[in-house]
């Protein structure tokens, strides 16, 4: 039995890490945090796009040389949205009297006013950086850390695909799907590279790390597999194959809150195929991604609504794995209730999280210095048959990767609706 009773600290409720608004003891946490907030290529330059983040209201823009700039959503003057208003450099100005903002959130001018009080006016500002395909921000206060950077995603021989979604629950809800290896022989008991039985509680180890928890699993043939959590809310994995030419995909995920109820999780796939075998894969990619008519989030709702089964769905829908965690996630209600719940010995992943969780939390509450997480070099990762041979120890490209965006596009509509806040208008 997992206890949470002995490890809850004082000033951090046992779930205080659902909420993340601004105020929120959690919502403060991650926000010390550089988080992945859009996709780079959904952000031309000139184009000014609301974006809601943990609950927070915010205009992001790309100014016309191509710089993001992430400000506070509503206009100081009278509230309107600010991302109606028109970029102009790397400035917008507000479309109902064109107060006009630097992407730093200084007031420029305040075209109907004698008496100017620009000075005095300023919106809240966060830095924000093009990295990997994504547009990270940092919306803590004070100077950001050190922004974290993943080099073996950052240069290597093949395409760093991006294949994010949306699922409407709240993410720690998928974070501590992350280290939950017991759900895999059930949930995905179809897929070829899942394995025959259960990922038993005996066989689990989960360990905290530099960067987070090491989670491994060994097989009673002695196959391990092995992922990393990054602290707060990173994962680095093998994971399950969904193209013959690929295999395992050496991923990169976040899982960053849009509200409460919803998240997104930002991927990353480094594909490290060259030639003939890029091609064929770059090929069948696009082709899925008008192929995906359906959403899943929708046959998610249809089966949660008791409208369809999955057995109804089409087994070879290449979204199938992401089908499935939906069903299992979002069938514990949008938010989880954790009251009550009867964890086990297979459930050490999750009192792992949760414990690290409540230990940070509460000495950021007290104002205690922070554990440094970092990416040590033993932090690795491994799935069966394939330890100590990952792509990175055969790749030693120094060019950067081609970013080849794989959502489908009934993908891109949700997770863009979701982003710009569309649940709250
Ligand atoms: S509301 Fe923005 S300038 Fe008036
Ligand atoms: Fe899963």
């Amino acid at each position: 039995m997992v206890g949470l009773a002995r490890t809850a600290h004082a000033g951090a409720s046992a779930d205080v890490y659902v909420q993340t608004n601004r105020g929120t003891p959690a919502g403060r946490y991650l926000r010390q945090f550089w988080q992945p907030v859009y996709h780079s290529a959904d952000l031309v330059a000139g184009a000014a796009v609301p974006l809601t983040i943990m609950d927070e209201e915010l205009v992001l823009f790309r100014g016309d040389g191509g710089r993001p700039f992430l400000v506070e959503g509503r206009c100081p003057h009278r509230k309107t949205q600010l991302s109606n208003g028109w970029v102009q450099g790397d400035t917008i100005r507000c479309f109902y009297h064109g107060w006009r903002f630097s992407g730093d959130g200084r007031c420029l001018e305040q075209p109907a006013e004698d008496s100017r009080f620009c000075d005095k006016v300023a919106l809240r500002a966060y830095p924000t950086r093009d990295y990997l395909g994504l547009v990270f921000a940092f919306l803590g206060e004070g100077a950001p850390p050190e922004f974290p950077v993943y080099p073996e995603f950052e240069r290597f021989a093949g395409l760093l695909e991006i294949d994010s979604y949306a699922r409407d629950c709240n993410y720690f809800q998928n974070l501590e799907n992350a280290l939950d290896m017991s759900h895999v022989g059930f949930v995905h008991g179809d897929n070829s590279a899942a394995f025959d039985g259960i990922g038993r509680g005996r066989d689990l180890r989960a360990e905290e790390s530099d960067w987070g928890v090491t989670y491994v699993f060994t097989r009673s043939d002695g196959e391990r597999r092995v992922q990393q959590f990054g602290m707060p809310n990173v994962f680095h994995m093998m994971a399950l194959p969904n193209d013959e030419d690929i295999g395992w995909q050496e991923s990169l995920f976040w899982w960053v809150p849009i509200d409460d109820e919803t998240h997104m999780q930002f991927s990353l796939h480094r594909v490290p195929v060259a030639g003939d075998a890029a091609q064929r894969v770059r090929e069948r990619r696009q082709k899925r991604r008008s192929e995906i008519d359906l959403a899943h989030q929708d046959v998610c709702d249809r089966i949660l609504g008791g409208e369809l089964a999955l057995r109804d769905v089409d087994p070879k829908r290449v979204d199938m794995v992401r089908l499935q965690d939906d069903l299992a996630q979002i069938g514990q209600g949008r938010i989880a209730d954790r009251d009550g719940e009867r964890l086990g010995t297979a459930d050490v992943g999750i009192g792992v999280i949760r414990r690290l969780w409540h230990r940070e939390i509460a000495a950021f509450l007290e104002n205690e210095a922070l554990k440094p997480w970092r990416r040590s070099a033993g932090i690795r990762v491994a799935a069966w048959g394939i330890e100590g041979t990952l792509p990175r120890d055969v790749a030693e490209a120094t060019t950067p990767p081609e970013v080849v965006d794989v959502r489908p596009y009934v993908e891109i509509d949700i997770q863009l609706k979701a982003l710009r806040g569309a649940r709250r208008r």
